[in-house]
């Protein structure tokens, strides 16, 4: 089973940036974990700072891979393009985020995403990934 994460702007900042909100854990620490975690997955992950970056390898997985866990950042609340390329491929994506999205300002709650999501997850700090991994496992055995 293949699985693409895809982070979108500032997080690859996580560690350093808003620890109080985001943790002080960088991305590629929780990866290498969640990789031991889960060692019959093939695991892999992208980061952008650029909209058409992350749009182009939406493209480019979402043909060939059994799932995306999407972290669009900010993106998530005002990318119609976004939302387009996930309606455009065949394989579930499961929106994630870090905080709790509906408990921050309201510009938060608005998303682009999430009617062309199979799923949210959002508020568990990192392990809001694993939570979305864990998902797109069971969606896909049980089908
Ligand atoms: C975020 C929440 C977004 O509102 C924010 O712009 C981010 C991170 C999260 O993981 O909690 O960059 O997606």
């Amino acid at each position: 089973m293949r699985i693409q994460i895809i982070n979108g702007p500032n997080l690859n900042l996580l560690g350093k940036r808003e620890p109080e909100i985001y943790g002080s854990q960088s991305f590629d620490t929780y990866f290498e974990l969640i990789k031991q975690n889960y060692p019959s997955l093939k695991l892999d992950c992208f980061q952008s700072n650029v909209e058409g970056e992350l749009i182009d390898k939406i493209h480019e997985v979402g043909f060939e891979y059994d799932g995306i866990v999407l972290n669009a950042g900010a993106y998530t609340h005002t990318s119609i393009a976004i939302g387009d390329a996930i309606k455009a491929i065949n394989i579930p994506v499961v929106e994630v985020h870090i905080s709790n999205v509906y408990s921050r300002e309201e510009f938060r709650r608005i998303s682009h995403i999430s009617s062309s999501c199979v799923g949210i997850i959002s508020g568990f700090g990192m392990n809001s990934y694993s939570l979305a991994i864990d998902a797109i496992i069971e969606m896909i055995d049980n089908k």
